[in-house]
This record gives C-alpha cells, sequence and structure tokens, in this order.
C-alpha cells in the first residue's frame, strides 16, 4: 500500500517537483542559438530572480552588465546569443557609496575576491536555472578571459579598479535540440560523507572506465580512440590540458586591486 509517507509517495512527490526537474534538466547549449528573442519580462525575472542569490555581508559584491547586440557579444566571449549576461565581481558600488557618507572603505585583496566570486556565482547560477524554469537555455563562458583581457573593460566601460569580469552567460533558444544531456560523477570522490576521503586504485579505474562509457556522456564528445588514445582521459590530460599562461589574467587581478603589487 502506498501511504503519504512511504518512500514510493516521497519519491512520486520528489519527481513531480518542478524545480528539481528544471535542475536536472540544465544543460548547455554551445553557441548554437536561433534568432527568437527573450521576452522582455522574461529576462527581467531570470535578472530579479539573480539577485536574490544569497551573499555575504549584503555587499551584493558583484555587477551584471546586459547585452543585447550580437556583435559585442561575440566580440566580448566568442559567442553570441538572444542576451547575453556578463556577471563581474564588483565592489565599486560600496565603495563609492562609503566615499557618500565620509568612510573610507577598500576590499583590496585576494580574500575579497573569493568572497566577490562567490556571490557572483551565486548570481550567474541562479539566473541560469531560472532562465531554464522559463524554457531558456544558457551557455556560461569564460570566453571573456580569452586574449587580449582588456577589450572587456573597453566594450562595457567597466571601472579600472575593484572590478573584474568574471563570467559570462549568453541566453537564448536552442537551434537545433542537443541530443542528449551530458552526464556527471556522482559517487566516491564527488560527495564525501562527514570527512574526506581520497580515491582508492580500483575507485580510480572505475572513474577512468566512467569517463570512457560512450552512454555516460562524461567526455568533451572527441573521438580520443581514433586518435589513438586507451582513455578518453588520455586525450584529455596530453591534448586539452595545456599549461595556459596566467601571467596576464594575474596582471589585471592586480591592476584591478585584488592581487597585491603595483597598480
Ligand atoms: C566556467 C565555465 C566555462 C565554460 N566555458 C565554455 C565555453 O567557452 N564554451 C562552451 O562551449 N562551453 C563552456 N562551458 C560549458 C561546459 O562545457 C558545460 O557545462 C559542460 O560541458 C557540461 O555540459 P552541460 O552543461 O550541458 O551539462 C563552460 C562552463 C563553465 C562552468
Amino acid at each position: 500500500m502506498t501511504t503519504a509517507f512511504s518512500d514510493e509517495a516521497m519519491e512520486k512527490e520528489y519527481e513531480m517537483n518542478e524545480t528539481i526537474q528544471t535542475i536536472r534538466n540544465l544543460r548547455t547549449v554551445h553557441g548554437d542559438f536561433s534568432d527568437r528573442s527573450i521576452p522582455e519580462e522574461q529576462l527581467q525575472t531570470i535578472l530579479d530572480c539573480a539577485i536574490r542569490a544569497a551573499n555575504a555581508s549584503g555587499r551584493q559584491s558583484y555587477s551584471i552588465i546586459e547585452v543585447t547586440d550580437r556583435e559585442r557579444m561575440q566580440e566580448l566571449c566568442g559567442y553570441q546569443g538572444d542576451r547575453l549576461l556578463v556577471f563581474c565581481v564588483d565592489f565599486t558600488r560600496i565603495i563609492d557609496v562609503a566615499a557618500q557618507l565620509g568612510h573610507e572603505y577598500s576590499i583590496s585583496d585576494v580574500v575579497s575576491f573569493v568572497t566577490g566570486s562567490t556571490d557572483t556565482i551565486l548570481a550567474a547560477q541562479t539566473a541560469c536555472i531560472a532562465a531554464k524554469s522559463l524554457g531558456i537555455d544558457s551557455l556560461f563562458t569564460n570566453g571573456i578571459h580569452r586574449g587580449d583581457m582588456s577589450r572587456v573593460w573597453d566594450i562595457l566601460a567597466l571601472p579600472e579598479e575593484n572590478c573584474f569580469p568574471l563570467i559570462a552567460l549568453v541566453l537564448g533558444y536552442p537551434r537545433v535540440e542537443p541530443a542528449f544531456l551530458k552526464g556527471r560523477l556522482s559517487g566516491v570522490g564527488v560527495i564525501h560523507h562527514e570527512t574526506y576521503r581520497r580515491l582508492s586504485e580500483d575507485e580510480r579505474e572505475a572513474v577512468i572506465a566512467e569517463y570512457d562509457e560512450p552512454e555516460r556522456h562524461l567526455s568533451l564528445g572527441v573521438d580520443w580512440a581514433g586518435q589513438g588514445m586507451e582513455h578518453y582521459l588520455d586525450w584529455f590530460y596530453t591534448k586539452w590540458s595545456r599549461k595556459a599562461d596566467t601571467a596576464p589574467f594575474c596582471e589585471l587581478l592586480r591592476r584591478t586591486g585584488f592581487l597585491p603589487g603595483a597598480r
């Protein structure tokens, strides 16, 4: 018999929960967005939801720049959709208001950057979920960090200090439905209970095998076997993971005041 509190009933209720379904259906559209426009009131709802995310000390240490021009989107992040939201870690507002009140308020350190990034990413992911709940798909991209990043400051007229573009979120409708939902590692090594536990050799083998399973869709979709690799992760470690030049990024962190050193 199914009672209101039986596992079966709970499971059913869980399945019917729209928020859970929305989150389970999250997926990335890798740039192939159609020309369909997002209704303005829905865009406003997405932004309203984004700013409901938790934030440290009530500072909302971010700014969200909405971009509608597709060419500017392309220049900024290498992708375009109906709308681009650039989420910036930003302490400018709280600093300017402090000055207005005659206070000195500065944030220039890496801890502020970490806290600001946390505020910013929570707002961004909340926007992504809100969008999906309205049938709008998305693409997170750090394309804004590729190439000469100073263009992002130029195009968006960002403040020179205390503001750093963290992540871009392209919104729109897919031109073609993606063929599958990408999988995730979900077991040991991802979720830990009570204390951290590193993977055993057997568990590491299981992870390697999970990435190799075509049905799991954990890989980046390359023909790694065709390239003579035994495992997908062989391809990932040898072909995909390049040592990036992080110097320009760190220089901008310094210039904006989030890393110590001359501005
Ligand atoms: C920080 C970050 C940067 C990303 N940058 C790109 C990107 O530049 N191009 C792209 O196609 N996807 C990008 N993605 C999307 C991931 O490729 C995608 O989330 C991942 O493959 C899982 O697919 P799914 O979101 O459809 O489940 C990015 C995601 C994150 C979180």
